[in-house]
């Protein structure tokens, strides 16, 4: 199962090194598809969804290699579009591969995706978008089958800013015949960062991380290398984990940018904030300030951080609000920061938290329930009287290359029994 062992009341200090971004590393893998060539990718997080999602590239064909954090994908033996339930189903993002492979096959065959339980999660802005590209896409018993004799370029509109949505309309649309236009389109960080692996593959990709966004289809992509973007959220948790042990830490490899809705609010509640060119420091004050947020798309408060800092916050001086308003049910980890005597009550159907601050936290045996959730408890844990068991960890494994590795380098008190 996996346990990390959290004794609380170290300070952190120190500066560490951000690796390289889960959630921008994966739909670059799935557009590796689509140059049935050679791709260089450098500063690749090693982490099991990278893993699971290199297990999928060789499940197609494709001839995979990883020394250190470099991954190099030859796409040109893929020689399949089905995906199998059983790795499909170990993450979210293994629904971005309808895109890339209808692109490069005209088919793909893969089962409804997994990924953190948050909510219900559905993919209806997925199938909208592939749909009006011309996608045929049956959809039954928990799979999809696709088919597009030929992706034509068309004015897309999402109901939401969905992230995957925006990605998987954007890997269909790279070769598709004509001009594809998402409006409403997702502005996370890590759009952007796939903007920039496909150009480097010689596609025609103009306005990421802006509303709208337009594609003009070319014929082929050629073979691209390209560094991975810094894990901003890994970032932030960092930060929060010096915010909750009254630390100093300096993060490198840190684009301070894509966290300043996270940086903004722990400066809020009393942290100060130094950006230099190397990276991004925090010290953190001998008591944090209660404060309002509310998690929303990008460039608002990242959703990602919202459990993180509801631990945070459970030590605050005052009464804290936070309303989830992007899943609507992120909330695993308030009843087992509750065993840890936070005093956190839920309103507005579980997307609101009423945070009371307490003068400590204790220790207790907690479960994680999923990734961002796992890593909050670890968190807590840094800051409560006792040692804080916190399992499985198979969950947070996904998202954190090696994160008592990371705080034990800033001086916490941690250990893992894998
Ligand atoms: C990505 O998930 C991230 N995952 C998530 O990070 C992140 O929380 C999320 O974006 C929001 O920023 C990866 O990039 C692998 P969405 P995604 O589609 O693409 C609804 C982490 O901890 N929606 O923007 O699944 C959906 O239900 C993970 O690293 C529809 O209604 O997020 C949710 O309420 C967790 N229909 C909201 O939109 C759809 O077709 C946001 O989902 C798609 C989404």
């Amino acid at each position: 199962m996996g346990e990390y062992y959290v004794t609380g009341g170290c300070r952190l200090s120190g500066e560490l090194a951000v690796h390289g971004g889960k959630n921008a590393v994966l739909p670059i893998l799935a557009a590796c598809m689509l140059n049935a060539g050679e791709s260089l990718l450098t500063d690749c997080p090693n982490i099991s969804d990278t893993r699971d999602t290199i297990e999928i590239l060789q499940t197609l064909g494709c001839k995979v290699t990883r020394e250190g954090s470099t991954i190099t994908v030859n796409s040109e033996p893929a020689d399949t579009y089905t995906i199998a339930e059983e790795l499909a189903r170990k993450m979210r993002s293994s629904i971005v591969f309808l895109g890339s492979l209808l692109a490069r096959f005209g088919s793909a065959s893969v089962s409804y995706p997994g990924g953190c339980v948050l909510g219900l999660r559905p993919i209806d802005q997925h199938i909208k978008g592939l749909r009006e590209l011309g996608a045929r896409i049956i959809d039954e018993h928990g799979f999809l089958t696709c088919t597009a004799s030929q992706l034509i370029g068309k004015n897309i509109t999402l109901d939401y800013p969905s992230v995957g949505a925006t990605q998987n309309i954007m890997l269909a649309a790279v070769l598709a015949k004509g001009t594809t236009t998402i409006t409403n389109a997702a502005m996370e960080p890590e759009i952007a960062e796939l903007a920039k692996f496909l150009n480097a593959m010689g596609a025609d990709v103009t306005g990421a991380g802006e509303p709208t966004i337009t594609i003009h289809g070319v014929k082929e992509l050629r073979n691209a290398q390209h560094r991975v973007m810094p894990d901003r959220i890994v970032a932030g948790t960092y930060l929060v984990a010096a915010a909750i042990t009254k630390g100093d830490i300096t993060l490198t490899n840190v684009f301070g940018s894509d966290i300043r809705p996270v940086t903004a609010k722990l400066a809020e509640a009393g942290c100060e904030i130094t950006e230099s060119t190397n990276g991004l420091r925090l010290v953190a004050p001998p008591k944090l300030r209660a404060i309002r947020l509310k998690t929303q798309p990008h460039p608002g408060f990242p959703t990602d951080m919202q459990q993180q800092f509801t631990a945070m916050l459970a030590l605050a001086d005052g009464t804290s609000i936070i309303e989830e308003t992007v899943f609507e049910a992120r909330n695993s980890h308030i009843p087992e920061l509750c065993r840890m005597r936070a005093n956190i009550t839920q309103v507005n159907d579980g997307r609101t938290s009423v945070i009371q601050g307490v003068p400590r936290l204790a220790s207790a045996s907690v479960s994680s329930h999923d990734l961002r959730g796992g890593a909050a408890l670890i968190l807590a844990g840094l800051a409560a009287e006792g040692t804080t068991t916190i399992s499985p960890s198979h969950h947070i494994t996904r998202g954190y290359e090696s994160i008592e590795a990371d705080l034990r380098a800033l001086g916490a008190d941690i250990v893992f029994n894998k």
